[in-house]
C-alpha cells in the first residue's frame, strides 16, 4: 500500500512538474472542444544547451498559443517517460507530445494513449514502433543528413591527402535516434574512402562532463588523433577542455565536427576550436503547438514534418554569432 502510495504521488508530481502553460481554459480531458487545448508534453531532460533552448521553445510558444502545458523532465530515463505519459493519459489531457530518449520499447503506453484516445506526437526523436497509428506526426530533424553533413564536411577538408585519417567518435545517449542516426549518415558518407579511419568511438549521453572525460580516455589510448566527431556542441565543449588538458590545441592538432549550433558551440567555432557545425535547430514550439491545434481538431496533418536547417564554417559563426537566439 506504501509503494502504491509513493508510485501515485510520485506520477501526480511528473505530470504537474514544471507546468509551464497559461492561457485558455482547456485541459478538462480529451475533449478537443474549442481553441483552448492542453498539452502533456515529455522532455528527454536538461543534458545539453540544445535541450534547454527546445524546452523554453516549447514552453514560449504554449505561452503564445494558449495552450495550457503540463510539463515533465525525464531526467534522460525511459521510464521517467512513460510515468509521465500514463499519467497524462490518467489526467486526460487533450494531446501528449513527447521526445522519446530512445528509439525502442515504446509500443505499449502509446497503445494505452490511443485506446484513451488521446492523440499522441512525436516531437525532436523519433521512435522505431512499426505501428506508425500509434502517432498522429513526427516534427524534428532529419538526423542522418546531419551525420550525412558531417561526414561532406570532412572529405572535403581531407580531399587532397591520400595518409590516414584518425577519427574519434563521441556519440549521443544509447539507442537514441539522434546517435543511431548521426552516426549511420557519418559513416555513409567517409566509409567510401578507405583513408577515413574511426579508431575510437564511445557515448558521452549528450552531455560536456561525459564528453570531456571520454575524450580524456581517447586521448590516453590514442596518440595520434586526426579528428573528432562529436555528435552535439556540448560534448564536443567537453572534448576541447580534454584536449587542452593533454596539451594539444583543438581546432588545429584535432579538427573538431560537431551537430546542434548553440551558442556556446557557435563562440567556439568562431573562435577557431571547433572546425565545422551542423545544425539542429531546437526551435520547435510554434510548429508542435500547431500541429497540437490541428490535431485535436480532427484536421489531417502530413505524417513527417522535417525542420530545415543548414550548416556552419569558422567564418559564417562570426557573421551570425551575435544574432543567435538560443
Ligand atoms: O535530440 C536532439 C539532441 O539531443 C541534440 O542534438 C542534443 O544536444 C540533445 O541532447
Amino acid at each position: 500500500m506504501v509503494l502504491a502510495g509513493l508510485t501515485a504521488m510520485s506520477l501526480a508530481a511528473c505530470g504537474d512538474a514544471g507546468s509551464g502553460g497559461s492561457g485558455g481554459s482547456g485541459g478538462s480531458g480529451g475533449s478537443g472542444g474549442g481553441d483552448a487545448i492542453t498539452m502533456g508534453f515529455a522532455q528527454v531532460g536538461a543534458e545539453s544547451g540544445w535541450r534547454t533552448a527546445n524546452t523554453k521553445s516549447v514552453q514560449d510558444a504554449a505561452k503564445s498559443a494558449g495552450v495550457t502545458l503540463k510539463f515533465s523532465d525525464a531526467q534522460q530515463k525511459q521510464e521517467n517517460q512513460i510515468k509521465a505519459i500514463r499519467s497524462y493519459i490518467q489526467q486526460r489531457v487533450d494531446v501528449i507530445a513527447f521526445s522519446p530518449v530512445v528509439e525502442s520499447g515504446w509500443d505499449t503506453v502509446l497503445k494505452e494513449a490511443k485506446d484513451a484516445n488521446i492523440p499522441v506526437i512525436l516531437t525532436d526523436r523519433a521512435v522505431d514502433s512499426a505501428d506508425t497509428s500509434l502517432y498522429k506526426t513526427f516534427l524534428g530533424s532529419d538526423f542522418v543528413e546531419e551525420g550525412r553533413k558531417a561526414g561532406q564536411w570532412l572529405v572535403e577538408e581531407y580531399q587532397d591527402g591520400s595518409e590516414t585519417v584518425n577519427i574519434v567518435e563521441l556519440q549521443g545517449t544509447t539507442g537514441s535516434a539522434p546517435a543511431n542516426d548521426r552516426k549511420a549518415g557519418f559513416q555513409e558518407i567517409i566509409q567510401a574512402d578507405p583513408k577515413f579511419k574511426i579508431i575510437a568511438s564511445q557515448t558521452g549521453d549528450f552531455t560536456r562532463a561525459k564528453g570531456k572525460e571520454v575524450m580524456e580516455a581517447f586521448l590516453k589510448a590514442h596518440p595520434d588523433i586526426d579528428v573528432l566527431y562529436a555528435h552535439n556542441d556540448d560534448m564536443g565543449l567537453g572534448a576541447i577542455e580534454a584536449i587542452e588538458g593533454a596539451g594539444k590545441v583543438p581546432g588545429q592538432d584535432i579538427k573538431i565536427i560537431t551537430v546542434d549550433a548553440v551558442r556556446d558551440g557557435m563562440q567556439a567555432l568562431a573562435d577557431g576550436k571547433i572546425n565545422f557545425i551542423v545544425e539542429c535547430s531546437p526551435l520547435l514550439g510554434p510548429q508542435l503547438m500547431d500541429l497540437a491545434k490541428k490535431v485535436v481538431a480532427g484536421q489531417q496533418v502530413p505524417a513527417r514534418v522535417v525542420t530545415e536547417e543548414t550548416t556552419f564554417t569558422q567564418e559564417q559563426a562570426k557573421q551570425v554569432l551575435s544574432t543567435r537566439q538560443y
